[in-house]
């Protein structure tokens, strides 16, 4: 069985509680938006698509049994709760990509004379029910198009060792994964010999989520530390890097999480093909370079304790930003469900692409 992080079932939502990963799997349920914003907030879901995907769902299912006597009050409401979903956390751009979508339809909606309140609110559910198998489904066409490329840059029938960072998978998505999701595509088509996953301190993606993934589909793979990436493209043949985005500016220049930069530096030294895996919905046309994305700073406590145990120093400074950007020029190519593209090829295949408008 694969493993779900999102459960929507009778308009109910359950998300699979990350912070308790690899130890407990528990569901909790999301009754509504305070609870979507507070679970994406402290990380009990994560990855940029799932956090759109329970941002939205979290709206669907607070206003599904409420009664509307006014289009207006109803996008009123929609507005105000997207926007406010869309701070719990800055740099994925998913959940913004989403409001923006979202609050664009309703507004039309309520501009149509011929459209009722309730059949307004009826497509407004449609739509957020609609990512959820949407993403799953751009997922499995990245990973076919991930996977031919990879595998067109080695001899016919030999299988590739990859590296990934962060989590990707099935945990990060509604299913199947970005990167991690070429990854299960080159597995599925045996032609994986072998993946690395780095831990991806300080929250430990890596080594709590990816790997559970892996475990849990048999797949062959080794941990190992961030500070390791150097040693393993030197000593093993790594035929490619494989990571996913939380947000690609329009020149390719790519948010991800924090040491996705440094890989991709040590990738261009020791000539290993770095992509980036994202659907659409990571691409935000919007900015012209990453210059312009917000980094999230996280508290000090991810980076100075383990559980409860404290590893670092009584009163040392922190700095603990989430993400980092790569800049086009690492970039070997941005893996996406219409196909591969060059960073620079970006900008005219992202115009008026966005969450399945
Ligand atoms: O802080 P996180 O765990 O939300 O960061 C996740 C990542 O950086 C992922 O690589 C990215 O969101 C893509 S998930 C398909």
């Amino acid at each position: 069985m694969s493993l779900k992080a999102i459960i929507y079932k009778n308009g109910e939502v359950e998300i699979l509680d990350q912070l308790l990963l690899p130890e407990q799997s528990k569901y909790i349920k999301i009754k509504g938006v305070e609870d979507g914003w507070n679970a994406i907030r402290k990380m009990q879901v994560r990855g940029a698509p799932a956090i759109a995907i329970v941002g939205c769902l979290s709206l669907a299912v607070e206003v599904q049994d409420k009664n509307f006597d006014h289009k207006d009050s109803f996008r009123q409401e929609i507005e105000e709760k997207l926007n406010f979903l869309v701070t719990a956390r800055p740099t994925a751009v998913n959940m913004k990509m989403a409001a923006e979508n979202l609050i664009e339809m309703v507004q039309t909606l309520t501009d149509d004379g011929t459209v009722t309140v309730d059949e307004m609110k009826h497509r407004f559910l449609a739509a957020v029910e609609n990512m959820l198998e949407k993403d799953t489904f751009d997922n499995m066409a990245l990973g076919k198009y991930g996977a031919d490329k990879i595998l067109s840059n080695t001899s016919n029938g030999d299988a590739v060792q990859v590296l990934t960072h962060c989590n990707t998978g099935s945990l990060a998505t509604a299913g199947y994964g970005t990167a991690l999701g070429v990854i299960r595509k080159l597995f599925e088509q045996n032609r994986l010999e072998h993946v690395y996953c780095t831990e991806t301190r300080p929250y430990n993606q890596g080594a709590r989520l990816t790997a559970y993934e892996l475990v849990h589909d048999k797949i062959p793979a080794t941990l190992i530390m961030d500070s390791m990436v150097a040693s393993l493209f030197k000593s093993r043949c790594v035929s490619a890097a494989i990571v996913g985005a939380d947000r690609v500016a329009a020149n390719g220049d790519t948010a991800n999480k924090i040491g996705t930069y440094q890989i991709a530096v040590l990738a261009k030294y020791h000539r290993v093909p770095f992509y980036v895996a994202a659907p659409f919905t990571s691409i935000d046309p919007n900015i012209p370079s990453g210059d312009c994305i917000t980094i999230e700073e996280r508290p000090d406590r991810e980076m100075t304790h383990i559980g409860d145990y404290r590893i670092a120093a009584e009163g040392i400074n922190c700095w603990n930003p989430a993400f980092d950007v790569t800049p086009n020029e690492l970039i070997t190519g941005i893996i996406t469900e219409i196909g591969v593209f060059e960073p620079h090829e970006l900008r005219e295949r992202a115009g008026g692409r966005g969450t399945g408008k």
